[in-house]
């Protein structure tokens, strides 16, 4: 099948590869030349195991990334990837989709065969009926040879080829029988129970797994803020608890709570449009207070230890929303920084691959290369990010004035670290 992808962030770049992976001929529709220009030379401008490989199979035969929506009146299904971000009164911002649908309806007016337009990014149940296809429709000037499909993703950044190509499930959303039948097609080889259901359904299906992954989290923390009071081992409780076969042991991990570009987004636009609708999410607000006020107890913990934080220099070792990835994005590194900074600390901040992308956000602070260096002379150190290295480190930690370590990620070994909620 040949098949149009528009947005070239992780989701559109990783589904583009996997699909041209899957057999499929695949256009790569993305505004920025310099993304187009990369992927074209077989590079990724994004880090994602497994991608390069795919990149450099496909690119140039089965896989191109342009600019241009010319593609669109060639393909049998056209897959919206563009983002979603968070707006300003906390709901979707879905000008990227509007656009990108409108594009769409222009570039099929010439097309004369049925279509498919199906929509991967994360929208508010109701978005596909109610804007993307009125939009499409309007200006491609045809009616009845288009479908319409939405499709959730549910990868994890840093392991969204690995999910790809190991989905628990297929979402297909359709407004009707015939299009989700040609496009539960595209997935044709992939070994997984594929849903059948709604538009709106399928938009929910995204948002309420999402919520869910959360809550597992801030569950946890709340579980471990209680149990740090009664010198009791949360993960030792966890681990008890995730082995119920209804509850199972992931996302059950306590410490400085979630970050990411999903998380929080999709929380608080799920929060806006359960208000919007006359119900007060009160489970959902509990579990995004839990994971604002997260963070902050690491800095009470660290005044407990070393007094006034004026003056005093604290390593914050892992930048990182989480370990294999270079994305800053809602780190709970952020207010730690943030509030270390407001209390007159000096940060020294280490992380394998984010101090560029924090730089960013931070431009004032120290970066260092090496987690020795930024422990060098410190008064305090917080490790935030669960880097697998971190777990090696110790010897390291001598460096420091005092060995005062605090551990937000459950991460490292040695024995004189405290835990943030452990
Ligand atoms: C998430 C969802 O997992 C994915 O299905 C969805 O498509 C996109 O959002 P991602 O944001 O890439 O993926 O990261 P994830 O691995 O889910 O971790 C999110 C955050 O939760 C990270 O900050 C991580 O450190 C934190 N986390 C995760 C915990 O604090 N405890 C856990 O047990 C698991």
């Amino acid at each position: 099948m040949r098949i149009s992808v528009v947005g070239g962030g992780y989701v559109g770049l990783v589904s583009a590869a996997c699909f041209s992976e899957l057999g499929h001929t695949v256009d790569l529709i993305e505004i920025d030349p310099a993304k187009v220009e990369a992927i074209n030379q077989g590079g990724s401008p994004i880090y994602e195991k497994g991608l390069d490989e795919i990149l450099k199979e496909h690119v140039g035969r089965d896989l191109k990334a342009t600019p241009t929506y010319e593609s669109i009146e060639h393909s049998q299904v056209a897959l919206i990837c563009v983002g979603t971000p968070q707006g300003k009164g906390g709901e979707a911002d879905l000008s990227m989709i509007g656009s990108a649908a409108k594009s769409i309806g222009l570039a099929l007016q010439n097309c004369h065969d049925y279509h498919v337009v199906a929509v991967k990014s994360t929208v508010p149940p109701g978005t596909t009926e109610n804007l993307v296809k009125p939009t499409v429709l309007k200006y491609s000037g045809i009616f009845q040879e288009i479908g319409f499909v939405m499709n959730p993703e549910f990868l994890r950044e840093g392991l969204a080829v690995q999910d790809f190509m190991n989905p628990d499930r297929i979402v297909v959303g359709s407004s009707d029988k015939k299009a989700g039948d040609v496009f539960a097609g595209v997935y044709g080889g992939l070994d997984a129970p594929v849903i059948r259901t709604s538009l709106t359904a399928a938009e929910m299906i995204k948002y309420a797994s999402n919520a869910f992954l959360a809550t597992k989290i801030s569950f946890s923390n709340e579980i471990g803020n209680i149990c740090k009071r009664l010198g009791i081992d949360v993960y030792e409780v966890m681990k008890g608890v995730g082995l119920d076969h209804r509850i199972n042991p992931y996302f059950l991990n306590a410490g400085a709570g979630f970050g990411g570009s999903c998380f929080p987004k999709d929380l608080s636009a799920l929060g806006h449009l359960a208000r919007e609708v006359g119900e007060d999410p009160m489970l959902l607000n509990a579990v995004m207070e839990i994971n604002e006020r997260q963070p902050m107890r690491i800095i009470e913990l660290l005044e407990k230890r070393i007094g006034d934080l004026a003056g005093k220099r604290v390593a914050v070792l892992g930048l990182a929303f989480k370990n294999d990835t270079d994305d800053a994005r809602e780190s709970r590194s952020i207010p730690v920084i943030a509030e270390l900074k407001k209390r007159g600390a000096t940060v020294k901040a280490y992380d394998p691959k984010a101090n560029s992308s924090m730089s960013r956000i931070f431009p004032e602070i120290d970066y260092f290369s090496s987690a020795a260096e930024a422990l060098d002379g410190a008064d305090a150190c917080l490790v935030m990010t669960e880097w697998p290295q971190f777990g090696r480190l110790c010897t390291e930690f001598d460096l420091m004035k005092k060995r005062v370590i605090i551990d937000a990620r459950r991460i490292l070994s040695c024995k004189d670290a405290e835990g943030i909620c452990w």
